[in-house]
């Protein structure tokens, strides 16, 4: 479909396995919440993509049952506003699931098998060594469903999403080559820095993960996030005496402040620094402790933590208005994937209940 006359259609979505952290802050929560402020999009859907869940978590629906409502609050708590933007359950959307069918023809199992996201995803689930679910090798085809039946034209992810908008692509250029022009050809957008894009643990391992332990979440309290900050917060293990020079290489603590300082947070908590380039040059000089920075890293969370932890007691006092917020926005979501699925289905002539007129061509046959 023409892009220039398109509507701007965002689409993007989580899988309601755990809280949010601070990793899903800056990578995408915070750039949400600024493209639906923005008023430059038609239209904004986020997706809690509770099927994709439990691609993985075949055995343990409760997990996914709980998280809906964290995921949900996490959602409201950071900004996303259910007047503008579209908030909607995925296992409630029938017709992503006819979708997924259909595409399903669409992808080999070879190119299913070379998406680099979901070969990491196999080693580190163990589904190489135990057997892979079919359902869990195909979600990509399910994530292509999702995104096109929305007719999204912009998809913000992480990076690690990039092999699914890729395969998304693949799938409706072949659709739309077999059956017309019928689905539109969506894109990626993905963090501008490098730090916006893997925020490490608090570890400096590798990313945030549940598993690892080394995760500060949007609805820890003040002494959690301290803990995590002061108890295992990895930094400069050569820096042994505060004269001695530190390095800033695999740093955490400067990692987080490149991602969430200004220079307002000098002129509030730290005046003896004008920017996070004066406090730098300090440390690397010598004189400049671990304690000191992780001070001032704590006052910059707080202060961006304390405004997102209030919206969330005031949502966790009301969960009948946020479940209302859902079933509101999967209602509006429904009526919208089946308008997609009823085009698609025209499109692969299939569509044989719209009206009658199959009769007149099957009358023909005799
Ligand atoms: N795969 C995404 C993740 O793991 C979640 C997701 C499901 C998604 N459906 C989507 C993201 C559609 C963007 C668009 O984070």
């Amino acid at each position: 479909m023409e892009e220039k006359t398109q509507k701007q259609i965002i689409l993007t979505g989580d899988r309601p396995t755990g809280r949010l952290h601070l990793g899903h802050y800056v990578g995408s929560l915070k750039r949400r919440v600024e493209l639906q402020n923005s008023g430059k999009f038609d239209e904004i859907n986020i997706l809690i993509a509770d099927d994709q869940a439990l691609t993985d978590n075949v055995d343990n629906p409760g997990k996914i049952r709980d998280n809906m409502i964290q995921v949900a609050l996490d959602y409201l708590s950071v900004g996303l506003d259910p007047n503008k933007t579209t908030i909607c359950v995925q296992s409630a959307l029938p017709a992503l699931h006819a979708l997924t069918f259909y595409y399903m023809n669409l992808v080999t199992t070879a190119r299913l098998s070379r998406n680099p996201t979901v070969k990491a995803e196999i080693q580190m689930r163990g589904f190489a060594d135990e057997g892979l679910p079919a359902g869990f090798f195909a979600y990509p085809v399910s994530q292509a469903a999702d995104i096109t039946a929305f007719d999204a034209t912009v998809v913000p992810v992480g990076e690690d999403q990039l092999p699914m908008i890729e395969q998304t692509r693949e799938i409706v250029e072949k659709f739309n080559k077999i059956y017309g022009e019928t689905l539109v050809l969506p894109k990626a957008m993905i963090p501008e820095n490098e730090t916006q894009r893997r925020l490490p643990g608090v570890d400096g391992k590798a990313k945030m993960s549940k598993s690892l332990g080394n995760c500060i979440y949007l609805s820890d309290d003040p002494k959690t996030v301290k803990k995590q900050i002061n108890g295992k917060m990895f930094t400069d293990p050569q820096h042994l005496r505060i004269e001695d020079p530190g390095h800033l290489e695999g740093n955490v603590v400067f990692t987080y402040l490149d991602a969430f300082c200004t220079d307002a947070h000098f002129a509030e908590f730290l005046p003896e620094y004008a920017n996070l380039d004066e406090m730098k040059t300090h440390y690397q000089r010598g004189g400049l402790g671990d304690g000191t920075c992780k001070k001032f890293l704590i006052n910059v969370l707080e202060e961006e933590l304390a405004p997102i932890r209030a919206e969330r007691a005031k949502w966790q006092a009301d969960i009948d208005s946020v479940y209302d917020i859902l079933r509101d926005g999967t209602a509006k979501a429904v009526e919208k994937t089946n308008t997609t699925l009823a085009r698609v289905r025209k499109a692969m002539r299939i569509d044989y209940f719209d009206d009658r007129s199959i009769v007149k061509e099957w009358k023909k046959l005799f």
